[in-house]
């Protein structure tokens, strides 16, 4: 991370060794997913947009499934027994040594801190010269979290867990959110003053904040402002609140940008989506992740855009209509009951109700190709591999398994033939 023009070393310790024994699951809670990420995934690719240069990763528990998701990206320390979250730091210790710099620490289950809130800690921290900078919040009810406690002054005094919270200090509304950005030599050192003399019988990580204001070290906090980013995940409903909140906060952004979205409750729009202006997204509408969508199209109701898509501008997408790998012109309409996949149009077409790729063949996944101003009838099969040129005409109800050339007319269905019939 460059501060001030000097390049700053920065690490990430995420915190992932807990059980998760309220999901009632085989899985360790971190790799269940919320819009297809696993939570733990999606920890590690924040400490990397906020520019960690290493990130450690304390695992435990079902280790080897957290280790499956996130491979070599990271590197593990192991955390046997859990002696709590100051313990769980010091299997991080040997990444630390000899390297001076922030420390930041999150965990596997508190996925939806917004990058900026994370930069921002980050940021002050170093500029502040605090060696231990904590992420807050301001809860109505505050109950089962560490206080905060600030001299008259404001600073920054100790953390007291609820448990060993007397009166007063269970009065106070500010909590820790239990993510920090500490400075990694003064960290190492506190580390080692840590005691399991409290309520708990744990090693606080907590108590460093006491133990560096004793030595007269500087430390400050951030007060997160939107509380929803340092929800963690616990159980199932919990797993859904969180994806709501991501629903809301990215929807949100979406019309923040132009884009009409009639019923947001219903509108799933994955991470890294991007919409142009005017485009109209219709109810019950999921768009997966990295789709790019032009402007003024409409979109839905009922429709399934899949991972990589390209739609342009003007482009109607109707309702039952699932896209996947496609490519999709300026224009073209795309209106009832489809699926293309695999699939490339060009400008200006119609596809048809009730047409669908046949890309898959049981074992490849085959491409069709549609060049400007097609016009696929209603209740086509496009067998892929095939190409179609421009210009062309499919007739209703053909299975098309030959290319057909630009200018050309398909056709590919068994003739009518009319017998009497009376009934009876
Ligand atoms: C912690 C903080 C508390 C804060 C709260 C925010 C401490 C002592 N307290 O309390 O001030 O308000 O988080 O949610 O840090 N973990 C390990 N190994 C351990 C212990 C914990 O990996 O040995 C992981 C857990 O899986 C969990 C996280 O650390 O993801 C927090 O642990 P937990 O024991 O739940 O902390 P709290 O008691 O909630
Ligand atoms: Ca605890």
């Amino acid at each position: 991370m460059i501060i001030d023009g000097e390049e700053k070393y920065v690490m990430t310790v995420i915190m992932a060794a807990g059980k998760g024994t309220r999901m009632k699951s085989e899985k360790s809670k971190l790799v269940h997913k919320i819009y297809d990420k696993e939570l733990v995934k999606r920890v590690a690719e924040l400490a990397f947009q906020v520019g960690s240069d290493e990130v450690v990763t304390v695992v435990g528990h079902l280790r080897e499934q957290v280790e499956e998701v996130l491979g070599d990206s990271v590197k593990y320390a192991y955390q046997d027994e859990l002696l709590g979250t100051g313990h769980a730091v010091m299997q991080a210790t040997k990444y630390l040594e000899g390297k001076s710099g922030k420390v930041v620490i999150l965990y596997g289950d508190v996925p939806i801190i917004r990058k900026e809130t994370l930069e921002n800690l980050i940021v002050k921290s170093f500029k502040n010269k605090e060696y231990a900078t904590l992420l807050t919040a301001i809860y109505e009810n505050p109950t089962g979290y560490g206080r905060i406690i600030r001299d008259e002054g404001g600073n920054i005094k100790a953390i007291v867990e609820e448990k060993d919270a007397n009166m007063y200090e269970k009065e106070i509304k500010e909590i820790n959110s239990g993510i920090y950005c500490f400075d990694i030599e003064e960290l190492l050192s506190a580390l080692k003053d840590i005691k399991p003399n409290n309520a708990q019988g744990e090693y606080y990580l907590t108590d460093v904040i006491k133990i560096m204001n004793d030595k007269g070290l500087k430390t400050g906090a951030v007060i997160v402002e939107d509380n929803t980013e340092i929800l963690g995940v616990n159980d199932r409903a919990q797993l859904e609140l969180l994806t709501r909140v991501l629903r809301m906060r990215i929807n949100a952004e979406h019309m923040r940008k132009g884009v009409t979205i009639e019923d947001s409750n219903s509108t799933y729009i994955h991470d890294n989506v991007i919409i142009g202006v005017d485009t109209v997204i219709h109810p019950n509408t999921t768009i997966k992740s990295g789709v790019i969508i032009g402007n003024n199209c409409e979109i839905g109701p009922n429709a399934y855009v899949r991972e990589g898509c390209v739609i342009g501008n003007d482009v109607k997408v109707g309702n039952f209509v699932e896209l996947k790998k496609a490519k999709i012109g300026d224009r073209t309409k795309v209106p009832h009951f489809i699926y293309l996949g695999d699939t490339e149009i060009g400008e200006d077409g119609n596809v048809g109700c009730g047409t669908i790729t046949c890309n898959y063949d049981g074992k490849n996944k085959n491409k069709t190709v549609i060049g400007d101003r097609a016009f696929i009838g209603s209740n086509v099969n496009l067998v892929a591999p095939v190409t179609l040129g421009d210009d062309v005409l499919i007739a209703a109800g053909s299975t098309i398994t030959e290319d057909v050339p630009s200018n050309n007319m398909g056709i590919a269905r068994e003739r009518q033939t009319n017998k009497p019939y009376k009934k009876k």
